[in-house]
């Protein structure tokens, strides 16, 4: 038997003063777009902003539905969006801002599974890392320097 050891280096920014200034205006832009979320049943707003190798912006947020699994997240309808617009543009970061109506959140969320597979395709097609920073209402900014980071062994294209 042999143990194999998975390990990622996340880093911890106490501002947002920290990140390179595309990555601040980046994560400014997913704090406005979280405020035109969707999300009448949970209260709680997410928004996301994609950051393209063309430099472009592409935001999406989260969309809730009375059929409550019908919803999407905000990172999905941000990087389908990216994909729709621009499916020849590299990806380089996603920025993540959440919040929630009732309650202050105090640390960063990270994508759900479902968001983490959906990038990760992207991320393996294009054969560049995705960047995801992370923020909440208070607290520190996350920031993992690839997707696959926080999603190892990851399934994807090459198996099928
Ligand atoms: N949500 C996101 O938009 N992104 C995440 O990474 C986690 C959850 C949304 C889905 C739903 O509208 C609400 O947050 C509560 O789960």
């Amino acid at each position: 038997m042999e143990r194999r050891k998975i390990s990622f280096d996340l880093l911890v920014y106490d501002t947002l003063d920290e990140l390179s200034p595309s990555e601040k205006t980046l994560m400014q832009i997913a704090e406005g777009a979280r405020e035109n979320a969707y999300a009448p049943y949970s209260k709680f707003m997410v928004g996301a902003a994609v950051l393209l190798a063309n430099e472009e912006v592409v935001i999406g947020n989260n969309q809730e539905n009375a059929s409550y699994p019908s919803g999407l997240c905000a990172e999905r309808v941000a990087i389908f969006q990216a994909g729709a617009k621009y499916p020849k543009v590299a990806i380089k970061s996603i920025a993540i801002s959440v919040s929630s109506k009732t309650h202050i959140v105090q640390r960063p969320a990270a994508p759900c599974g479902n968001c983490r597979q959906a990038i990760a395709e992207y991320e393996q097609n294009q054969d560049s890392p995705i960047s995801i920073i992370m923020k909440a209402a208070s607290g520190k900014i996350f920031k993992c320097e690839s997707l696959e980071d926080i999603l190892p062994l990851a399934f994807g294209s090459s198996y099928l």
